[in-house]
């Protein structure tokens, strides 16, 4: 439902973003009962997937209050979801509300862009071919990492969204309980721990940092990378 088009060119490895109103699908059909047959590791990664359009949509520097509401939905829907969507896909309450969360993410991320998640992740897929939402479910803690001191509040408000208690907690400590609930979701749903698993080489980080930088999702990230930034957090991810 999204006017994002992904396309890879094979002879530069390079998987770009096409983002235009044309792009728009007429009909978009979300049907959870298409989604009862996904195994446990697809329906893992694309719910990670759908779990960083809304986290990049809501720290983006584009975000709206209308964004801000269908994103944060859709990280609570995520958060309670996945995991049961993942240990029974044939449980239609969570197929049903994971249809939902992805629809969301997808409304917020349509308005508000993307970040370094989806720029570096694009760069992973069309260099080796990997999977988008593992790709993503990896880099994402990382990024967000990266971007907390741009906009620690909104962090809160995504540990609080997940189901944290932050309750008497300073806003920076209150923040690093996103990144922790994002991580503890990743590694409940199977999600590989790090980027060399996935045969990642650090060779391959430099080039790959180049193009994250020229992606379209990079513009809207929270917080100016410079390229030794974004090496080091493809390192940090391996
Ligand atoms: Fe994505």
């Amino acid at each position: 439902m999204t006017r994002f088009c992904i396309i890879t060119n094979t002879s530069n490895k390079v998987k770009m973003a096409i983002v235009d109103w044309r792009c728009t699908p007429n009909v978009a059909i979300n049907d959870p009962l298409l989604m009862v047959g996904m195994p446990p590791a697809l329906t893992a990664a694309t719910g990670m997937d759908a779990l960083t359009h809304a986290v990049e949509a809501y720290v983006s520097t584009i975000a709206t209050p209308v964004t801000d509401s269908a994103a944060l939905m859709a990280i609570k829907l995520i958060s309670e979801n996945l995991r049961c969507a993942v240990a029974n896909g044939q449980n239609m309450e969570a197929r049903d509300k994971m249809a939902y969360a992805e629809f969301l993410a997808g409304m917020a991320f349509n308005n508000a862009s993307l970040g370094y998640v989806h720029a570096m992740a694009h760069q992973l897929g069309g260099f080796y071919n990997l999977p988008h939402g593992v790709c993503n479910a990896i880099l994402l803690p990382h990024v967000e990492g990266f971007n907390l001191i741009a906009c620690p509040e909104r962090f809160v408000d995504i540990a609080k969204a997940m189901g944290e208690n932050v309750e008497g907690l300073s806003v920076r400590d209150a923040a690093d309980k996103a990144l922790a609930a994002i991580k503890k979701l990743s590694s409940d749903v199977g999600i590989p721990a790090g980027l060399t698993e996935l045969g990642v080489k650090e060779e391959d980080l430099k080039i790959m940092g180049e193009n994250a930088m020229k992606d379209a999702c990079s513009f809207t990230n929270p917080r100016i990378a410079t390229l030794d930034d974004v090496i080091g957090i493809f390192k940090s991810a391996l």
